[in-house]
């Protein structure tokens, strides 16, 4: 099984990441109805998509981003473009931005992806090119950009790491 699919428990200096939970559930729906969070995303999820998503997240891939392995700040999240790329996307919540908990939680995620995923020579992320704050943690983490498209009717950037 591409082990993408099972993260695996990492910690760094601040923080401790393993695989997401159904315990995790209620953070992640904060994350789905902030409008903060959503505000490049497309907005808070339907009623029905919530519904949905109750009954069939975590999905395969998700880390749960913890400081001293009990507050949750966030969620980091691999998938496959449709490329075959291995994309990295994360969600933090919005009391928890700001102190560099991304940052740590995105650089010790990559650096997984590439030690246990075979045949990873890059990994991707996609963000609205109007998320600043996403560029800025992109550029911080040394991702480069690597293409623009529209999607969603919104501009899109990609960035993308390499081994
Ligand atoms: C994108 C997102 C994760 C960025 O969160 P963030 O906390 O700003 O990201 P970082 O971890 O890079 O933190 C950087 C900030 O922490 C500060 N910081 C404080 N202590 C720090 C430390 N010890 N180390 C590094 N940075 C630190 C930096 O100065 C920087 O501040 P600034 O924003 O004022 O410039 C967050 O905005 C988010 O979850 N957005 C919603 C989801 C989303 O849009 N995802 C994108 C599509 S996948």
């Amino acid at each position: 099984m591409d082990p993408w699919l099972d993260p695996a428990e990492i910690t760094t200096e601040r923080l401790s990441i393993r695989a997401t939970t159904r315990d995790d559930l209620p953070v992640m729906e904060r994350t789905w109805l902030d409008p903060k969070v959503r505000r490049y995303l497309g907005g808070p999820i339907s009623a029905e998509m919530l519904e949905r998503r109750r009954q069939t997240q975590p999905g395969r891939g998700m880390f749960t981003v913890t400081v001293d392995g009990a507050t949750v700040v966030g969620f980091c999240t691999y998938g496959r473009t449709e490329q075959g790329d291995l994309e990295l996307s994360y969600s933090f919540l919005p009391e928890h931005w700001g102190h560099g908990y991304a940052r740590e939680a995105c650089a010790a995620v990559l650096g997984w992806g590439f030690a246990n995923v075979a045949g990873t020579e890059r990994i991707v992320a996609i963000t609205q090119a109007a998320n600043l704050r996403s560029i800025r943690l992109l550029k911080a983490l040394n991702m480069v950009k690597v293409d623009e498209f529209m999607q969603f009717d919104a501009p899109q950037v990609m960035y993308a790491a390499y081994c």
